[in-house]
């Protein structure tokens, strides 16, 4: 084997694995505790079909917790690995590359502090961004939305350096049409635990991401508040 043969074998090589989906990708500061979260279920009670002809947009909630198993099962529906071989997710993504980042804001959830938490898929887990109620602050002053007192907050965020990285031009088109899959998830897994929720995109970015503490590379998609829905 001549030595430009073995060239063009460790470039193929090279090019192979650079377009292996990659899942490391992570430019969000950690900056507190892992919590391991209750494993997900993967069969529940409610079809797919009437979750899906119940599924309805609530603004208006109960004070009732969420608790830490509900909020699980949220951030699974969302982000959860669901192929352990591959790590293919829950929602669909453009070239498996995943270039979401899902936020969870506890503010009423039993078994877990207030605080802002980042999810990882890989291993099922939340990270502390932050401890202390924040929901307040991630809306503008002034605003007279019931959501507020939803007792807990996902918030779909695309890594938009990751996904500039990845899908060049294309990236905003694609992290918007990935967090629609990702909020579709939410609605229904919401709806088959007797929770309810909004995907919203009216919300102040600035303000948002200063709640977050997420740095520049992150760019917030959708709020989506979760709860009981008011009687
Ligand atoms: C792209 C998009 C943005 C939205 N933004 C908001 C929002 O900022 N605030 C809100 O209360 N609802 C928001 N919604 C929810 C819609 O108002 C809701 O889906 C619509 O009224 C239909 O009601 P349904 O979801 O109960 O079927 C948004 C929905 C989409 C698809």
């Amino acid at each position: 084997m001549t030595y430009a043969n073995v060239c063009i074998i460790c470039i193929t090589a090279a090019l192979m694995i650079a377009s292996l989906p990659t899942r490391a990708q992570n430019t969000v500061p950690e900056q507190g505790p892992t919590v391991v979260l209750p494993s997900p279920k993967t069969e529940g009670t409610i079809s797919v079909e009437k979750a899906i002809a119940t599924r309805r947009s609530v603004r208006s909630y109960a004070a009732d917790p969420v608790t830490l198993a509900e909020l699980s099962q949220l951030l699974w529906a969302a982000q959860g690995i669901t192929d352990a071989s591959t790590g293919h997710r829950a929602a669909p993504s453009a070239m498996a590359v995943y270039p979401l980042t899902i936020y969870a804001v506890a503010g009423n959830v039993s078994g877990l502090g207030a605080g802002v938490y980042k999810y990882t898929p890989k291993g099922h887990t939340i990270t502390t961004i932050s401890l202390g109620d924040k929901r307040a602050e991630l809306f503008a002053a002034g605003s007279r939305s019931q959501v507020k007192d939803a007792p807990m907050f996902i918030v779909i965020a695309a890594d938009s350096a990751y996904a500039s990285s990845r899908f060049g031009s294309k990236s905003a088109h694609f992290t918007d049409l990935e967090a629609g899959h990702v909020t579709e998830n939410i609605y229904l897994q919401a709806g088959s635990l007797g929770l309810g929720t909004v995907s919203m995109a009216g919300f102040d970015a600035g303000r948002l991401k200063t709640a977050l503490a997420a740095p520049d590379t992150i760019t917030p998609v959708y709020l989506m508040p979760v709860g009981r829905a008011k009687k």
